[in-house]
């Protein structure tokens, strides 16, 4: 994709609930990156109230994948959109097809951030949100997201493999509080 010769594209991977979104809010902050999240791209779609929305919605409360050319039509509209320099990509990719075709039509990342976390506390802070958020979201549930704990394991695990394969991947232990873990993540920018 043309015009991104001076920018750089960083995955944040990891588990439904492992602190992906909360991560990228602390680290867009102080390395003056862009926050691009798969999810909340595909929730605003949601919000339109179109047939195509109503189509991604049942996907995500049945936790599957949402089809890969939407997902990855609305991160490259948005990717042309920012103006910032680094770009935070979270929730992307969550299959090895998604990294393929991403890094053979937009850009190479420069790294991704896998931040490691095991289901029973991914589960807790799923709930815990749940109950706190001021907007709950439809598919913070117990049973949906067991969905959602499957399909990590069966798409987003073999791309996270790969990565690590290609010496891209910066494992990161999310077991741990919020600073602790920002510790180690700003690494991947300094
Ligand atoms: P998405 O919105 O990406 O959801 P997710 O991956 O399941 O992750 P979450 O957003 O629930 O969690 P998070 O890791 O961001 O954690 P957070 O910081 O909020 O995707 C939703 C759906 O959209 C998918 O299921 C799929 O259907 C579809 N989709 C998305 N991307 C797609 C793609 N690429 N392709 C196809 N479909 C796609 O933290 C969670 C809670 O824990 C918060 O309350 C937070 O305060 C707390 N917390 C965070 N860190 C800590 C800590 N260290 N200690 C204690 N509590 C913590
Ligand atoms: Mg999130």
């Amino acid at each position: 994709m043309s015009g991104l010769d001076d920018k750089f594209i960083v995955f944040i991977m990891g588990g439904p609930g492992c602190g992906k979104g909360t991560q990228c809010a602390i680290l867009r902050e102080e390395f003056n990156l862009a926050h691009l999240s798969s999810g909340d791209l595909l929730r605003a779609e949601v919000a339109k109230g179109t047939p195509e929305g109503l189509e991604i919605k049942s996907f995500m409360d049945e936790g599957k994948l949402v089809p890969q050319e939407t997902v990855i039509n609305l991160m490259k509209k948005a990717i042309m959109e920012v103006p910032n320099r680094g770009i935070l990509l979270d929730g992307f990719p969550r299959s090895v097809s998604q990294l393929e075709e991403f890094e053979r039509t937009v850009k190479p990342a420069k790294c991704a951030l896998y931040f490691s976390c095991t289901e029973e506390e991914m589960l807790k802070r799923i709930m815990h949100r749940a109950s706190h958020a001021a907007v709950k979201r439809s598919d913070d549930n117990p049973e949906t997201a067991m969905k959602r704990f499957r399909t990590y394991t069966t798409e987003a695990q073999p791309a996270i493999q790969r990565l690590r394969e290609m010496g891209k991947l910066i494992e990161v232990d999310a077991m741990r509080p919020i600073q602790d873990v920002t510790d180690d993540a700003r690494k991947a920018f300094i």
